[in-house]
C-alpha cells in the first residue's frame, strides 16, 4: 500500500522517526552541553586538558558548536517539523525508505564529527569545519529531508499551508543553499580540501553561511516550532495569522544581507560593512514583530503560565530570542562593535540566543511531544519539569549576566591607553579580571546541564511507562483554523 492511500485511508503518521529524532534531541543535548561544560572548565583552568591533544580546547570547542547546533538544535528541528507537517497536512510523510535514512544519515554526520574533531581533522570554517566527505553526506540527507517535507506538503489534504510549515520549508531550502554554496572546495586528499573562494570573498561567503546559518537553522525553523507548539499548548488561536505571514516575508529578505556585521573593521569594502550594519537594525523589526505575535498568542490564557512548566519553557524562549535580537542590532552598530568584538560580550549574546531562545523553545515543544507519542496523558514527572525549568532559568541567568559583565569589562580594559599613548592593561591582566566570572559561567552552565539530565530521566521514566501504539494513533487534519484548539 502507498503512503498516500495509507494516510487517507487510515489517517496514520510516520511518528516512529519523530520519536527517534526526539530522543536524539535530548541525548545529543546533554551530551553537547557537556561537552561545554568541559570547554567552560578549561577556560577557567586550563591545565586540566593535562596537555592531551584531543582534549585540548581547540579541537573540543567545535564538537561543543557541532553538537548543541547540528546534532541537538538540528535533531529537534528534523522531530518537530515532521510532526508538524504530518498533522498540519493531515497526510502520512512523503517518500518512503527516504525518511529512514533522513534519520540514520544524519546520526552519522553527527558520529563522524564526534570522531574527525577531536583528531583533529577540520576545514577551519566556524560552524563548517567538517571535512568534506562529511559534507557530501550532509547534501545528501539535507536534499532528501528536503524531498521529505515538501513532498509532503505537496500531497496534503488541506487547501491551506499553515504558517509554520513556512517557516520550516524556508529553512530548509536555505540552509541547503548555504551549505551546498559555503562548503565548495577543491579536494586534495581524503582529509583536506582547499577552498575555492579566496582572501575576503571567502570570508564574505564564509559569514553569508554564518550568519544566516544563526538566522535559519537557529531562528527560521524555531520560529516554525513557536507557532505551532505555542498556540497548541495555550489552547488559543495565534494571536495574528496576517502578522505571521508578515513575519516570515520581512524575516526572510532581511536576515540574507546581515552577514557582514561579523566582518566589521576588516578587508571587507567598507560599504558592505555598513549594509550589514543597517540591515542588522533593520531586523530588529520582523524579530519583535514575530516574538509579540508569539507572546500575545497567550492573551486570555496568561494564568496557564502559572501551573503549566511546559508553557513557561515556551514563552520565557520567546524573552531570551527578544532579548538577544535586540541585542545583536547594538552589536551590529560599528562603533559598539568596536567594543565588543572579540570579547566574551559576543559569547554573552550567543548563549542567551541559544540557551535561552533554542534551547527552551526545542525542551518545551520535546516535553510536548513525548507523552503523545508513547501514548500517555501527559509526561511522567510534572514537577520535574517543573525543577528543570528553574534549573535551566537560572543557568542563563548566571551564564549570560556574567559574560556581559566580562566583555565590556574586557573591551574597556583592551582599550585603556595612559597619557603617553601605551596600553594600560597588559592582556594577561584582563585574562586574570575575568577569571570570577569564568566561574560564574561555569556555574550556570553546570546548573543547565543538570537540568537536561533531569530531563533525559523524565523521558527515559516516560518511555518505559508509555508504549508506542502508532498504529492506534488517528490522525485528524489540523487545519489552521483549528491549530490551535484541534
Ligand atoms: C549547557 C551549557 C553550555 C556551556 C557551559 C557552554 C559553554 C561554551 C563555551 C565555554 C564556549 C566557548 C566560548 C569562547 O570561545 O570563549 C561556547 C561557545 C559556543 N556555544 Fe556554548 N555552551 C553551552 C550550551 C550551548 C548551547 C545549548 C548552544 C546552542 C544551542 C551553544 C552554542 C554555542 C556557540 C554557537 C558557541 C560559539 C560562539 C562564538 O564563536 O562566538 N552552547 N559555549
Ligand atoms: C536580529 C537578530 C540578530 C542580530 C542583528 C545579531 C547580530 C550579531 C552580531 C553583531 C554579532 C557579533 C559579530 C562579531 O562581532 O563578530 C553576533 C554574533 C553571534 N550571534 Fe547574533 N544577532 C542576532 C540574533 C541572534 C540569535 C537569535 C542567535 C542565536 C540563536 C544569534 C547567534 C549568534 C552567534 C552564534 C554569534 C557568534 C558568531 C561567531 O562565531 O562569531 N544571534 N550576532
Amino acid at each position: 500500500m502507498s503512503n498516500t492511500t495509507k494516510s487517507t485511508t487510515t489517517g496514520f503518521y510516520n511518528y516512529r522517526v519523530v520519536r527517534q529524532f526526539s530522543i536524539a534531541t535530548v541525548i545529543w543535548g546533554l551530551i553537547g552541553m557537556l561537552v561545554g561544560v568541559l570547554i567552560a572548565a578549561e577556560l577557567t583552568w586550563p591545565d586540566i586538558s593535562m596537555d592531551i591533544p584531543w582534549l585540548s580546547y581547540g579541537r573540543l570547542r567545535p564538537l561543543h558548536t557541532n553538537a548543541v547546533i547540528f546534532a541537538f538544535g538540528g535533531s529537534a528541528l528534523f522531530a518537530t517539523s515532521y510532526y508538524v507537517v504530518q498533522r498540519t497536512c493531515g497526510v502520512r510523510l512523503f517518500g518512503g525508505a527516504l525518511v529512514g535514512f533522513t534519520f540514520w544519515g544524519w546520526q552519522l554526520v553527527i558520529v563522524a564529527a564526534a570522531i574527525t574533531l577531536p583528531l583533529g581533522m577540520t576545514q577551519g570554517k566556524e560552524y563548517a569545519e567538517l571535512i568534506w566527505p562529511i559534507d557530501l553526506l550532509i547534501a545528501a540527507v539535507w536534499i532528501a529531508y528536503a524531498v521529505v517535507f515538501f513532498g509532503t506538503i505537496v500531497k496534503r489534504r488541506t487547501p491551506h499551508i499553515y504558517v509554520a510549515n513556512w517557516f520550516y520549508g524556508g529553512f530548509i531550502l536555505t540552509v541547503a543553499v548555504l551549505h551546498i554554496v559555503n562548503s565548495a572546495v577543491i579536494p586534495v586528499s581524503l582529509t583536506q580540501s582547499y577552498p575555492v573562494y579566496s582572501g575576503v570573498q571567502d570570508a564574505m561567503v564564509q559569514w553569508w553561511y554564518g550568519h544566516n546559518a544563526v538566522g535559519f537553522f537557529l531562528t527560521a525553523g524555531f520560529l516554525g516550532m513557536m507557532y505551532y507548539f505555542i498556540p497548541k499548548q495555550a489552547q488559543r488561536p495565534i494571536y495574528s495569522y496576517r502578522l505571521s505571514i508578515v513575519h516570515f516575508w520581512a524575516l526572510i529578505f532581511t536576515y540574507m544581507w546581515a552577514g557582514p556585521h561579523h566582518l566589521h573593521y576588516t578587508a571587507l569594502p567598507d560599504w558592505a560593512q555598513s549594509l550589514g550594519m543597517v540591515f542588522s537594525l533593520i531586523l530588529l523589526a520582523p524579530s519583535w514583530g514575530g516574538m509579540i505575535n508569539g507572546v500575545m498568542t497567550l492573551s486570555g490564557a496568561w494564568h496557564k503560565l502559572r501551573t503549566d512548566p511546559i508553557l513557561k519553557f515556551l514563552i520565557v524562549s520567546l524573552s531570551f530570542y527578544g532579548m538577544s535580537t535586540f541585542e545583536g542590532p547594538m552589536m551590529s552598530i560599528k562603533t559598539v562593535n568596536a567594543l565588543s568584538h572579540y570579547t566574551d560580550w559576543t559569547i554573552g549574546h550567543v548563549h542567551s540566543g541559544a540557551l535561552g531562545w533554542v534551547g527552551l523553545i526545542s525542551m518545551g515543544s520535546i516535553y510536548y511531544l513525548l507523552p503523545r507519542l508513547y501514548g500517555r496523558e501527559q509526561m511522567y514527572s510534572m514537577k520535574l519539569i517543573e525543577v528543570h525549568f528553574w534549573m535551566a532559568t537560572i543557568g542563563i541567568v548566571l551564564y549570560i549576566a556574567s559574560m556581559w559583565i566580562a566583555g565590556v569589562m574586557q573591551g574597556l580594559m583592551w582599550r585603556a591607553t595612559n597619557a603617553d599613548g601605551t596600553l594600560t592593561y597588559a592582556f594577561i591582566e584582563s585574562i586574570k579580571a575575568t577569571f570570577p566570572y569564568y566561574v560564574i559561567r561555569l556555574t550556570g552552565g553546570a546548573l543547565y546541564t543538570v537540568g537536561m539530565i533531569i530531563m533525559t530521566y523524565n523521558m527515559l521514566m516516560t518511555i518505559r511507562q508509555g508504549q508506542t501504539t502508532e498504529a492506534a494513533i488517528p490522525g485528524p487534519v489540523t487545519t489552521p483554523a483549528s491549530a490551535a484548539t484541534a
